[in-house]
């Protein structure tokens, strides 16, 4: 079965809304990993909207498996990487005014950049993926970026998360050809964005697949699912004083 490694963005979301000390999403990372989680993957975005520096330092040193580092090609975030070290860098396409992240990065436009930073991080000893739309040229470029370097992909089902009916197995079938493609490529391949419970199986299920990257949907059930602890642990706080 592929692994699953817990995106704790959105941790940070809460905790920034109001500028407070929690919730810490270093705690949600050790409960998630005690969990049963391969790995913790955070964003460290250019306007720090949720994560922050010194969430991922503190991350590097408490992540027991491997630490994802999602972030743009910036020079910015590259010195950043080279410093911190995560295990493990996704480069991502990023836009300021995006509520989350819209779509893969563009190898076909990009490919030289990409290169360039992958480049980088791997001679540091980074381990290096790229998230991509379900598209052979694209796969296809990065399998001439790639040279003698281990590179891997995230494969974006966004498309296939948000398709209803007959749509999501034609995005699926997008799917499975890339993750075929990819490791006939010598690449390795992971896969995340918008999916939950509904729809995770099928993906899971491509064998191709090491890995699948799963944030929003995780924190939300975390939400729910603690609701009532959290207002039983309010009524005997309340109780006792
Ligand atoms: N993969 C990438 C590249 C992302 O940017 C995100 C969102 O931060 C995810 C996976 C996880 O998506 P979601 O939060 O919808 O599970």
């Amino acid at each position: 079965m592929a692994h699953l490694s817990v995106n704790v963005d959105h941790v940070a979301t809460l905790r920034q809304a109001r500028q407070a000390d929690y919730p810490d999403p270093v705690e949600a990372a050790t409960i998630a990993e005690q969990a049963g989680a391969s790995g913790i993957t955070v964003h460290l975005r250019s306007d720090r909207r949720h994560i922050q520096d010194q969430d991922v330092r503190t991350l590097r040193q408490v992540v027991h498996g491997k630490l994802n580092l999602e972030m743009a090609t910036t020079d910015e975030m590259v010195s950043f990487a080279l410093d911190c070290k995560p295990d493990q860098v996704t480069l991502v396409p990023e836009r300021p005014e995006e509520v989350t992240t819209e779509g893969g990065l563009d190898l076909l436009g990009h490919g030289d950049e990409v290169g360039t930073v992958a480049k980088r991080l791997a001679d540091n000893g980074i381990s290096v993926s790229v998230f991509i739309d379900p598209d052979p040229r694209q796969i296809e470029r990065l399998s001439q970026i790639r040279g003698d370097l281990t590179l891997g992909f995230e494969i974006n089902t966004d498309s296939y998360s948000t398709a209803r009916g007959a749509g999501r197995d034609t995005e699926l079938a997008k799917i499975i050809e890339v993750a075929e493609l990819g490791m006939e490529n010598g690449l390795l391949v992971y896969a995340g964005h918008g999916l939950n419970t509904d729809n995770v199986g099928a993906v899971a299920a491509v064998p191709q697949i090491e890995e699948l990257n799963i944030g929003h949907a995780i924190v939300s059930r975390a939400v729910l699912f603690g609701m009532e602890a959290a207002v039983r642990e309010m009524l005997t706080a309340m109780a006792t004083s």
